[in-house]
């Protein structure tokens, strides 16, 4: 027997593992270049980016594959062969081009792959995706005709408005200045500590739900009051108070808890907004009360139309607002429900629950608890805009527009109510003609009629 007999098998084992050792030799180790290195695209759109890849153990046959961490976010596609060549073999350089497709708005990374017999492996070097909405005209038409609108309406607020009533809250504004610790105290530091609550590890959507609390009281704020038979005149005189004071308040949370909220968000005071709430708001009021004097018919009838202008539009701005932003449903989260939930409705309970305890009438603890839970969520989705990128900002922009969902479900229930506790009290009651739904567009219109009375 040969000395050395175990030798022939370890060369015979050598000779097998040979072709692992080519293989292992020529694992791809590949780098991917992308030409623009990050892009941006909009939702339901594509963009373009050339591709070249460089590097050891390219093989021809292989193919290259397109990955994305977030397939909700966007996706990519060959436009390009994705199969490796003899040339790109040899000279170990490759170019392609890939259509990246925008689904929804976040951010997400691509990344190549080339598949041997099956395996992955990873090419290292990514392209970070961002996706946006892109400013549609829609949204345009939307914000210019709902502020048309309600300026109208603000002409019809001044018609209606008792002007001694008004200096009557000026002169002792108990009911403005519960208001104000409603909307200017309260608001704020529950929408933080909320906010710390819903999303511990989210910082910019803490930053949405702070700026939707720091937010003045809105327009659609008097015509609920309106409806509900709250007391205009004050609801009126807050609204100014409140727009006023947010000049100076605002700027003083952004600037102290907006920080602890938010380190590195650009925050700018949106002063020639607020100016221009200011404007919109005094202005048509302002006309309203020269109608009243001046042409009083023309008042009393803008008064008549006051109840239904105002359904219908509260109506047309909920409905054109969920149809505009049918995108923002996708977004929604439990956490976004609570948040748009609670800052409106813990708001109107605050509201109402201190004018109580202050014992002021139930019109007007109406009008209060509406003044603090409704917020001027235009302002707030403005302060996003500016404080954050894109897409970060649409996609916190989700709290506001959820607050502005949640915001009119109590009182459409109150207004239910009212309705069929009113048919039920009229059934029981035939002869007697009942119209004190809405006490307070009576005592508007017997108001105007004294005025007219006196001008006469
Ligand atoms: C991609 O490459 C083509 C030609 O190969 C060129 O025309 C095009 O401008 C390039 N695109 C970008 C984004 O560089
Ligand atoms: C690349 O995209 C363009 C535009 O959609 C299309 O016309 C072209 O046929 C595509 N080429 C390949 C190879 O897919």
């Amino acid at each position: 027997m040969c000395p050395i007999w175990p030798l022939h098998l370890i060369v015979i084992y050598l000779l097998a593992l040979c072709p692992l050792w080519v293989i292992c030799q020529s694992v791809p180790n590949l780098i991917s270049n992308f030409v623009p290195n990050n892009i941006t695209v909009h939702m339901d759109d594509t963009e373009y980016v050339n591709l070249t890849i460089t590097g050891t153990g390219m093989q021809a046959g292989d193919i290259f594959t397109i990955e994305t961490e977030r397939d909700h976010v966007a996706i990519g596609e060959w436009n390009s062969t994705y199969s490796i060549s003899e040339d790109n073999s040899d000279n170990n350089i490759w170019h392609g081009k890939v259509r990246v497709i925008g689904n929804f708005l976040g951010r997400t990374n691509l990344s190549i792959n080339t598949i041997r017999d099956g395996a992955a492996h990873l090419v290292k070097g990514a392209l970070p995706v961002t996706v946006i909405r892109p400013a549609r005209v829609i949204d345009t038409i939307f914000t210019t005709s709902v502020a048309t609108l309600v300026s109208l309406i603000f002409i019809n607020f001044g018609c209606a408005m008792h002007w001694p009533t008004v200096k009557e809250v000026l002169k002792r504004p108990i009911g403005p200045g519960i208001g104000m610790i409603g909307q200017f105290l309260f608001m704020p530091l529950m929408s933080f500590g909320l906010g710390f609550l819903i999303f511990p590890d989210k910082p910019e959507m803490r930053l949405g739900m702070f700026f939707t609390g720091v937010s003045p009281g809105g327009g659609a704020s008097n015509i609920w009051t309106f409806i509900l038979g709250g007391n205009l005149n004050l609801s009126l005189a807050m609204t100014s108070i409140s727009t006023f004071a947010a000049f100076g308040l605002m700027p003083m949370w952004l600037f102290s808890l907006g920080q602890v909220v938010f380190r590195n968000a650009n925050i700018v005071v949106p002063y020639q907004r607020i100016g221009t709430f200011v404007v919109g708001l005094i202005v048509p009021l302002a006309i309203g009360l020269g109608m009243q004097r001046w042409t009083p018919r023309l008042a009393a009838f803008m008064v008549r139309i006051l109840k239904g202008f105002s359904t219908a539009l509260l109506l047309f701005i909920i409905g054109f607002a969920i149809a505009t932003n049918l995108y923002i449903f996708e977004l929604f989260t439990w956490q976004i429900i609570v948040a748009g939930i609670g800052i409106p409705w813990l708001g109107y309970a605050f509201g109402y629950a201190l004018a109580r305890i202050l014992k002021q009438p139930h019109p007007d603890a109406l009008a209060i608890s509406i003044e603090t839970g409704v917020q001027n969520t235009g302002i707030s989705i403005f302060l996003l805009r500016y404080a954050l990128d894109q897409p970060e900002a649409d996609l916190t922009t989700v709290v506001p527009v959820a607050v502005a969902i949640m915001t009119p479900i109590p009182m459409t229930a109150i207004y239910i109510y009212q309705k069929i506790r009113g048919c039920i009290d009229r059934r029981n009651e035939p002869k007697k003609i009942v119209e004190d739904l809405s006490p307070v567009s009576d005592r508007v219109e017997s108001n105007v009629v004294t005025t007219v009375d006196v001008e006469n």
